[in-house]
């Protein structure tokens, strides 16, 4: 039987954190055996808001392909490609785009969002705005029906799945398949500061790389129980952002759930707490920040990874482009 197909990515804008690592990574590790997966490293995305840095850009290919390898994503089972040496995805985006208007790229919730957070005012990328067809391409012209990502990705796959529809009932018959978003059960992780997005230029977030102080440190700063002044004091679970992370993290249910018994009736210190999710996290993080130091030590072998990878990738990419012009009956010399 034909394993399933993945595709997902990240701009490479920045080193990856645990937020990444919870909101998608740890799908992507877990799905990596029996499925067929497609990571896509995407800095001609990572332009659309940051055009103005392109060399932030290229050094976080790297960046973002040693995260991945350190976290355990194996190349004999993952393909890592880079999205600009794929030039059907750049084509299918420019087609695609007359499948979509600007009111409904406007009314897309992610990019409703990241307009505001990134304070665009009237002065909105074009490649920004659109960027949501340039996803589409990417998840069709691997023919994914699933996509691991963080929740606040999944109007980006609905708006995908428009223009399949779309074009598919112009080509008069199925040439591209819908995909579905993959989001964890546990939601977002917040930042350390409890807000809700853990982001690296929000200073909220732990590096997949972060040393032991690093870590040790996040975890003492992180917000708990305002009203838990006192050991004593009956304290609560919701919206505690170490019980969040300890949710993401332990493996343990049964403890977990005993705890929170506990800091709910009082006597149960925030200190206590912080103590177990930071060796959780010690013990998360280690291996990978070794891992990741290891493989800095030869970029060569990493290189190979994503040209190897972007190889396969391009085959299957033209393919799909073929067929969409093909299947809408564009001119053919
Ligand atoms: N939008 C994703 C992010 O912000 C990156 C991305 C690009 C992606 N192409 C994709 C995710 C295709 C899933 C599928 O990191």
């Amino acid at each position: 039987m034909k394993k399933p197909i993945i595709l997902t990515g990240d701009r490479t804008t920045g080193p990856l954190h645990l937020g990444h690592y919870a909101g998608s990574l740890r799908n992507r590790l877990r799905f990596q055996k029996d499925h067929e997966q497609f990571l896509l490293l995407a800095d001609m995305q990572a332009l659309t808001d940051n055009a103005h840095d392109p060399g932030k850009v290229r050094r976080n290919v790297i960046e973002v392909a040693l995260d991945y390898l350190a976290v355990g994503i194996d190349p004999e089972c993952t393909t890592i490609c880079l999205q600009s040496h794929l030039p059907a995805l750049a084509e299918l985006s420019m087609l695609y785009l007359n499948f979509v208007s600007v009111a409904r790229l406007e009314r897309n919730p992610t990019i409703k969002d990241e307009i505001k957070a990134r304070g665009f005012g009237r002065d909105i990328p074009a490649g920004f705005l659109c960027y949501p067809a340039a996803q589409a391409a990417d998840i069709t012209a691997f023919k994914a029906t699933m996509v691991p990502v963080g929740e606040d990705q999944a109007p980006l796959i609905e708006q995908t799945n428009e223009i399949v529809r779309r074009i598919n009932a112009t080509a008069g018959k199925s040439i591209l398949a819908e995909a579905r978003a993959v989001i964890p059960k546990s939601g977002r992780l917040p930042g350390v500061d409890g807000k809700a997005k853990m982001s690296k230029s929000g200073g909220n977030a732990i590096s997949l790389s972060a040393s032991p102080d690093q870590i040790r440190a996040a975890v003492k700063a992180m917000y708990t129980d305002p009203g838990h002044l006192r050991v004593n004091d009956p304290g609560t679970v919701e919206g505690n952002v170490v019980f969040t992370y300890l949710d993401a993290f332990d493996e343990d249910q049964t403890e977990l759930d005993r705890l929170k018994d506990h800091y709910r009736c009082g006597g149960l210190g925030d200190g206590t707490l912080k103590s177990r999710l930071e060796e959780i996290l010690q013990e998360l993080i280690a291996p990978i920040r070794e891992r990741r130091q290891l493989l800095a030590q030869d970029l060569d072998h990493v290189l190979s990874v994503i040209q190897e990878g972007t190889e396969r990738a391009r085959e299957r990419t033209e393919a799909t482009k073929k067929e969409v012009t093909q299947g809408l009956g564009l001119f053919r010399l």
